[in-house]
């Protein structure tokens, strides 16, 4: 039986008068790992920020891991969008990976062993190990990415929400977070926002393309036209014996 992760239906966001976010039903599946496209502005971050109960519905019922998003917020694991994160603030690489298990520490601030062990482990994995003791704020773009990836990891949540977690990223940067994600495929439900369509299409399981709407798309009904910002509707499948003019 399918478990699911998470259910929107009939949703409205404004921020202001105009809507944002405009959605009658839709489910995603536990363990699915669904790639977001769309325009700048269609409302990919709000939807993130709507499912991890920082932003409240205007109407309509959102269910986060079988409960509230503010009360899956323990569970879900969050990659905000880069402009958004504060660079300046004084905390070295090793320090902001812990943040992911603030709500672990101790009545005297201190981690459990079991998290610090965790922690390293994953600055391992992704290579940060070297760059652990250096300021965050000193890290290139992609370095503070998987830094921003290992804090989202560090309490092994069921629902990881990726806002364009290899926008203005290195290469190799780009590979090992997608090396990652392409590991916990299946085990946990990953939302990943992404403007490089292409390093995505063969790893996902869907494709949701947000503006305004959100369609639904299996990454074979994905078109050419989409890398270029022109989203259109799933072109009607072919009949089986009728061959396009083309082939
Ligand atoms: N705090 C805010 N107050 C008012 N309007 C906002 C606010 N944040 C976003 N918006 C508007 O809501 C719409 C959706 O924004 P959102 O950030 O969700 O888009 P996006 O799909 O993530 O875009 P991008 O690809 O540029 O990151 C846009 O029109 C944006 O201008
Ligand atoms: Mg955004």
């Amino acid at each position: 039986m399918m478990r699911e992760a998470i259910h929107l239906f009939h949703l409205l966001f404004s921020y202001e008068d105009v809507p944002v976010l405009e959605q009658g039903e839709l489910t995603i599946e536990h363990g699915s790992f669904l790639g977001i496209i769309g325009p700048n502005g269609g409302g990919k971050t709000t939807l993130l920020k709507l499912l991890m109960g920082f932003l409240k519905p205007n109407r309509g019922l959102l269910r986060v891991l079988g409960t509230s998003p503010e009360k899956a917020r323990l569970h879900i694991g969050y990659v905000p969008q880069f402009h958004q994160c504060d660079r300046e603030f004084p905390i070295t690489v090793e320090e902001l990976v812990l943040l992911g298990a603030l709500s672990k520490t101790s009545s005297f601030g201190t981690y459990p062993k079991e998290i610090k062990e965790r922690a390293l482990d994953l600055m391992n994995e992704l290579g940060l190990a070297p760059h652990s003791k250096k300021p965050f704020g000193s890290l290139s773009g992609g370095l503070a990415q998987r830094a921003l990836l290992a804090r989202a990891l560090l309490l092994n949540p069921e629902l990881l929400l990726l806002d364009e977690p290899t926008a203005n990223v290195d290469p190799t940067s780009t590979f090992l977070i997608l090396q990652k994600l392409e590991k916990l495929k299946g085990k946990k439900t990953i939302l990943l926002v992404t403007h490089d369509l292409q390093s995505i299409l063969d790893r996902v399981d869907q494709i949701l393309c947000i503006q305004r709407k959100i369609t639904p798309y299996h990454p074979k009904e994905i078109c050419e036209h989409f890398a270029f910002g022109i989203y259109h509707p799933p072109y009607p499948k072919k009949h089986d014996g009728i061959q396009s003019i083309s082939s």
